[in-house]
């Protein structure tokens, strides 16, 4: 059954929306049906691309993952993420979110951004598109704030996202991301909020989860953040099998003759 928006809000306070980041069709058909959601996340130019954070990802480049994606999961919720630079007014948020929506069969476009993004949602939400929000620690924010810092530490800090995240809600976010902050201001918001709140690095009072794929698996390990849980020590499987294929290529293991055309 192919999971829509109205299926995701009524999970609210019913059962946890699961989450996972994909960026092509042969780990989305993997992941497909098992999660809720599959979000093509900008996080691909670090954790893929070798990038030392999300800034110069192009919104070509979303637009030919999500394609691949797409054609891999036809059950879960598709979300391309809006690239850095791609959403700076209304006009070229709906301009590029509509090309997307155009190229590719992405269900929502997320965009990172404070109260201040609220205007471009609500009108982005007016052309049609379903628009996630994402607040508390915002990658694409890195370079002007100094580094990735959790947020909601002050009550100021906390009182601001609360805000925040009610008035995305009123613009017509379907939902929130919540990233990298403090369980007990990710509560409150979760708490405040009708539509649901899928965290990362925020707890476990949100409505739902979500962990960057290659980080889960063990494949990214250039730093591992405190949040995330290791499920596959994927680095590790991967380079002891390669291993084994480079001494039986060396020792004149394989190919055997099984593996071989005979005539
Ligand atoms: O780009 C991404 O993968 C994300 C998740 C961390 C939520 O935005």
């Amino acid at each position: 059954m192919k999971k829509t928006i109205q299926y995701l809000q009524a999970k609210k306070k019913i059962e946890k929306i699961t989450a996972i980041t994909a960026y092509d069709a042969l780990f989305s058909s993997l992941f497909d049906s098992k999660v809720d959601i599959i979000l093509v996340g900008d996080s691909l130019n670090m954790s893929f691309g070798g990038k030392e954070d999300t800034l110069s990802m192009g919104i070509d480049e979303i637009i030919y993952h999500t394609k691949a994606v797409c054609r891999g999961a036809k059950e879960s919720f598709i979300i391309a993420d809006m690239p850095f630079g791609s959403y700076q007014n209304s006009k070229m948020a709906i301009k590029n979110a509509v090309s997307i929506y155009k190229k590719t069969s992405a269900d929502a476009i997320k965009i990172e951004g404070d109260i201040h993004k609220a205007g471009i949602i609500s009108d982005m939400v007016s052309e049609g598109i379903a628009v996630i929000g994402h607040i508390g620690l915002m990658p694409q924010f890195a370079r002007s704030q100094g580094g990735y810092k959790i947020k909601g530490k002050t009550s100021q800090e906390a009182k601001e996202l609360i805000d925040c995240a009610i008035a995305l809600e009123k613009a017509g976010a379907c939902m929130i991301v919540l990233e990298g902050i403090y369980t007990s201001v990710a509560t409150q918001i979760t708490e405040n909020l009708k539509i649901p709140t899928i965290g990362i690095g925020s707890g476990i009072n949100c409505d739902g989860q979500i962990l960057v794929w290659s980080d889960m698996f063990g494949f990214f390990e250039k730093f591992k953040p405190k949040f995330v849980r290791k499920y596959l020590e994927g680095s590790t499987l991967i380079q002891t099998a390669l291993q084994q294929y480079v001494e039986d290529v060396k020792n004149g293991n394989f190919p055997s003759v099984q593996e071989s055309y005979q005539g």
